[in-house]
């Protein structure tokens, strides 16, 4: 199709008798001087627990209702073995944080192995690993328990790990072990335990917090999955927004996202009602977070509780107070050295240095849930106590609506940007037309629907590629610019809440997907330039979109190209001084290419170019992003 209208294009203008090029395309000139400084922290994840990216996602922890915590009593994801009767009992709590144990009943004159399995995160991941197991029990018991790993339709047993315990009915013993599973095909497995029926017939044992993790990141204790780090390592970020997102806001002020709730051993974490509709375990708390910031060497961006949750009421006036001094609280316990309440607090979890916090946001999108009106005087409570305890740290605002007026100096204005592929197009220029006097943070967006209305289940092409061009007006701007991240970031697809997402996952091996819209991320951040460079061209933009720019050693100049439309475009670009270079691809013709479940259609590639003159001639084929990286 793409030919077609070329030699179209060009029979017409022969008709005419014009002297004119016979291709679709234009001249890029790219300054080798001048330009902007671009914001060294560009592009970053934003994460929330939404869709289990967290609890069944990220984070390691691999059974469900481990702790039986939440609004409701459940036993989701807990099945019986043998004769055993299960109940969530309220009456031997493990601790004032875990109120609720699982009772395992046992019939007079039962005999075998009972107990009980957990379903995990609709699956569990059984890999040639070594698994690490623990979990608390109460109850006269002195006998053998068996851990297994086991298929669920299958039956075929991955682990099986025996060990001898001795418990007591006046406290709850904790038992720890470690086993290797073999490799399953599949997530589709069970973790099961089971004791010997006849030693507890016409009796009962009470089990709480069990926990199995897989090796995790960095060999962390109650770490990070790290089959999905590596993932998010691909994409090269810088910051780290968390913990929220409407997740942090909490469907009402008490359910908020407390921090205090989300520290020290996970005893002492209640969890909580989660804004997503699910409990959230909070064992990916406050440490955890800047656990992974550090591992993975992000700026971390945290967001603070101002107020408003999602079903209200809004806290205002001196009501505010006692939240204004939860804050100052929590970001003492971040970076208080540990002769201050908090920071102390900190180290007796065992981080006695301080976190290298240096962003804040206060509220997530306070535009929203009638927040607008009170966000103003809201944000002045905050920034007033943050900025007079701690005036190094960077305050942003949650929306660039309902500010104060004059804003104060030096605060940074988040926007966030959820649209159709036009919609989004036509935001190349929004960062054009900005005061520039405060600089701005992107740290949600994507492209989610076709220009009609209806939805994109995952990203296909078209609409990534109109993220790079929303991602090209961004990075022209980045002096102001600070900070953009894609959201939402991960999907577990069996909890699906929203699409399309970044990074789809479930527990089958290799089933994390990388998205177009994942390549085109990995393609802008793994090529920064610490310099915009100016760029001349015959052409104005659209619908081919570009941005150059130099890399901090000035060793290598990199030009991003998206080309929004179904022609083919021939580029040629000129770099005074460069020679050679690497063109990457990400196209395949078709505004419909996907990357899901069922296949990959798509992946960046990448061949070397050799200029003449510093001039490259490269070829955008229709629906393209692309990169050139020259010297
Ligand atoms: C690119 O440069 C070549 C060689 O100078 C020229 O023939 C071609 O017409 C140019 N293409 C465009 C799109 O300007
Ligand atoms: C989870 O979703 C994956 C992908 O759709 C599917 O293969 C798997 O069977 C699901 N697992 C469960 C337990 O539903
Ligand atoms: C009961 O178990 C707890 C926890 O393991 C232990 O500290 C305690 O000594 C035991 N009590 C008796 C009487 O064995
Ligand atoms: C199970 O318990 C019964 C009764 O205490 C005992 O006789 C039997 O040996 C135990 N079985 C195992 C496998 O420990
Ligand atoms: C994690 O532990 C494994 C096995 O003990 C070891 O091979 C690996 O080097 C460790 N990794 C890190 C980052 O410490
Ligand atoms: C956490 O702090 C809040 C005050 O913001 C308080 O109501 C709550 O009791 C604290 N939780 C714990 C476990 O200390
Ligand atoms: C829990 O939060 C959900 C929203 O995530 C809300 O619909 C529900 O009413 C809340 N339940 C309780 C008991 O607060
Ligand atoms: C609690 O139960 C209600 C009713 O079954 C359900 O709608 C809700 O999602 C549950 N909440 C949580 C956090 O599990
Ligand atoms: C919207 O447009 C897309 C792409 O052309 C198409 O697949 C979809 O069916 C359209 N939806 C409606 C409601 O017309
Ligand atoms: C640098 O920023 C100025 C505005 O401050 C803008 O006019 C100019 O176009 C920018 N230069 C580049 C190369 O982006
Ligand atoms: C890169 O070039 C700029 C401008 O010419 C110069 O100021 C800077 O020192 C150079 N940086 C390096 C690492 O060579
Ligand atoms: C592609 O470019 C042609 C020619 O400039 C234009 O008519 C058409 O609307 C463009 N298509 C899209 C989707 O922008």
């Amino acid at each position: 199709m793409a030919l077609i209208s070329k030699s179209l294009v060009c029979c017409l203008f022969l008709m005419f008798g014009q002297l004119v090029s016979s291709v679709t395309g234009l001249e890029l000139s790219v300054s080798t001087s001048g330009g902007n400084e671009s914001s060294s922290i560009l592009y970053g994840l934003m994460f929330e627990d939404y869709q289990h990216s967290g609890d069944g996602g990220i984070h390691g922890q691999l059974l469900q209702n481990n702790g039986f915590q939440g609004p409701n009593i459940t036993l989701v994801a807990y099945d019986a073995i043998g004769d055993a009767t299960l109940a969530v009992d309220t009456e031997n709590p493990l601790s004032t944080a875990i109120t609720r144990s699982l009772k395992v009943s046992v019939p007079e004159g039962a005999s075998g192995e009972v107990g009980f399995s957990n379903a995990g995160y609709w699956g569990i991941p059984v890999n040639e690993d070594e698994y690490w197991n623990s979990f608390y029990i109460k109850g006269d018991y002195n006998g053998p328990i068996t851990l297994r790993l086991v298929g669920a339709a299958s039956g075929t047993v991955y682990a099986s790990n025996t060990i001898n315990v001795v418990s007591n009915s006046s406290e709850f013993s904790y038992i720890e072990t470690k086993y290797t599973a073999n490799q399953a095909p599949d997530g589709n497995n069970l973790w099961t335990l089971s004791f010997n029926a006849s030693s507890v017939a016409g009796s009962e044992l009470y089990f709480d917090l069990f926990q199995l993790f897989h090796s995790t990141f960095n060999n962390r204790t109650n770490g990070l999955k790290p089959g999905i780090v590596d993932v998010l390592t691909g994409l090269n970020p810088s910051f780290l927004r968390f913990p929220g997102g409407n997740n942090l806001e909490g469907w009402t002020p008490d359910s908020r996202w407390k921090w205090n709730e989300t520290i020290g051993p996970l005893t002492d974490r209640p969890g909580r009602n989660g804004s997503w509709g699910y409990t959230n375990t909070d064992a990916l708390g406050l440490n955890e977070y800047f656990l992974w910031a550090h591992d993975m060497n992000l700026v971390p961006l945290l967001g603070v509780w101002d107020g408003l949750s999602l079903n209200g009421p809004i806290i205002t006036g001196d009501a505010l107070d006692p939240y204004v001094d939860d804050v100052l609280n929590e970001i003492e316990y971040i970076i208080g050295d540990t002769s201050t309440t908090y920071g102390a607090l900190r180290a007796s979890h065992g981080f006695p240095d301080p976190w290298p916090l240096t962003h804040v946001e206060i509220g997530n999108e306070d535009h929203l849930h009638n927040g607008g009106p009170t966000y103003a005087e809201r944000f002045t409570a905050f920034y007033n106590a943050i900025n007079s305890a701690y005036p190094q740290l960077t305050i942003i605002t949650s929306t660039p609506l309902y500010l104060p007026d004059p804003k104060p100096a030096g605060i940074w204005l988040d926007w966030h940007l959820y649209s159709t592929m036009g919609y989004m197009v036509e935001q190349f220029n929004k960062f054009d037309n900005v005061d520039r006097a405060f600089p701005w943070v992107v740290t949600e967006y994507a492209c989610t629907k076709w220009n009609n209305g209806t939805n994109v289940p995952y990203p296909i092409m078209q609409s990534s590629v109109a993220e790079a061009v929303f991602m090209i007006g961004i990075e022209r701007n980045s002096d102001i610019v600070k900070m953009a991240a894609y959201a939402p970031l991960l999907q577990l697809e069996n909890y699906t809440q929203w699409t399309p997402n970044l990074i789809p996952f479930n527990q089958n091996p290799n089933s994390i997907i990388k998205t177009t819209s994942y390549y085109v991320q990995q393609l802008f951040s793994t090529n920064r330039g610490a310099t915009i460079l100016p760029v001349t061209s015959d052409e104005g933009f659209n619908p081919v979109y570009y941005v150059a720019s130099l890399s901090s050693d000035n060793s290598t100049y990199y030009v991003k190209l998206a080309n929004y439309n179904g022609t083919a475009q021939d580029v040629n670009i000129t770099i005074d001084g460069a020679s050679s270079g690497k063109f990457t691809l990400l196209s395949n013709g078709s505004p419909l290419a996907t990357n899901d479940l069922t296949e990959t259609q798509i992946t960046p590639q990448t061949s070397s170019v050799e200029a003449t003159d510093g001039k490259f001639q490269v070829h955008l084929p229709a629906w393209t992003v692309a990169l050139l990286a020259a010297s």
